[in-house]
């Protein structure tokens, strides 16, 4: 594995490997990385011939007073997990790198950024959009693969490729979780012993929904007031947004007629954790 910070020579690589006729598989990360990264990076493996993954904690998706300076970081750790899932090349660009003095373009995707986690961190999806925009011109992959934890991003990094032509497949990956159910994510780290045990409410909040779907209650608004109820009654949680949407257009919906989404955003502590679920109307289920 070669560790790469240099943009032009990250770009230089990936022109090279393509026109070796290497299909390049990417996985975008922050970094401290755990088992939902690693089966992104598994399965760009498995599908393409050579393996780049980045790390690098963008500032610009942060907004004012959010965790950027706290993010969790262990750049030794990564590197050895990069090594064993057999990364070719792992790029890590320097924040004036990606940034010089006089950046000035954002990339911003509209309406499917509005709601959800658009909503309750302005900017973020910019500084998303722009982030991935800037590495996907960088690696010049065939595939990206993206995180269902994060279905909003993933949705909205798929628009914005589709919308600006960009030659990447995007593909969408299962959530990973921890035993008991918890989604899998680099913020869990924040969490004391009594959050952690907590933080299962989220896993749990969902589950109950599918059941509700499940026995008939189709009706956003009655299954996003009792995921609400469930989740205020756990100890120290509060609620960013529990809300029921099309799973495409991610627009509010008030009947499950077929798919939707249930997301979610709670706050515990120091952490702001989201996660989310697929209910099907017609007695049927699957997860993202
Ligand atoms: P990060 O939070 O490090 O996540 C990198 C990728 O891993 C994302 O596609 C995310 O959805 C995926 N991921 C995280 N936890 C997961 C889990 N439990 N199961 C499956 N996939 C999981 O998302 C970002 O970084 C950034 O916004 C980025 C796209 C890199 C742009 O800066």
């Amino acid at each position: 594995m070669e560790i790469i910070s240099d943009i032009k020579e990250m770009q230089k690589r990936s022109y090279g490997l393509r026109e070796k006729g290497h299909r390049i598989g990417f996985v975008p990360t922050m970094g401290f990385l755990h088992r939902g990264h690693s089966s992104l990076m598994e399965k760009a493996r498995e599908e393409n011939d050579a393996l780049v993954v980045s790390i690098f904690v963008n500032p610009t998706q942060f907004g004012p007073g959010e965790d950027y300076e706290a993010y969790p970081r262990d750049v030794e750790k990564d590197q050895a997990l990069c090594q064993k899932v057999g990364t070719d090349l792992l790029f890590s660009p320097s924040p004036s790198g990606m940034y010089p003095s006089g950046f000035g373009t954002a990339v911003s995707v509209s309406g499917i950024t509005e709601g959800l986690c658009g909503a309750s961190r302005p900017g973020h999806f910019d500084g998303v959009c722009t982030v991935v925009a800037k590495l996907l011109n960088i690696v010049c992959p065939h595939r990206a693969y993206f995180g269902l934890k994060d279905y909003q991003q993933f949705q909205v990094v798929r628009r914005m490729a589709r919308d600006l032509d960009i030659d990447t497949e995007i593909v969408g990956l299962p959530t990973v979780r921890e035993p008991d159910g918890l989604a899998m994510s680099s913020r869990n780290a924040y969490l004391t012993p009594g959050e952690r045990k907590a933080a299962l409410t989220l896993f749990q909040a969902l589950q109950w929904a599918r059941k509700m779907v499940e026995g008939g209650i189709l009706e956003a608004g009655t299954i996003e007031e009792r995921v609400r109820e469930m989740i205020l009654s756990t100890n120290g949680a509060s609620i960013d947004y529990v809300s029921v949407v099309d799973a495409e257009e991610l627009s509010p919906v008030k009947i499950i007629r077929d798919r939707a989404l249930l997301a979610l955003a709670v706050r515990l502590g120091k952490a702001r954790l989201i996660d989310n679920i697929i209910l099907e109307a017609g007695n049927r289920q699957s997860n993202g």
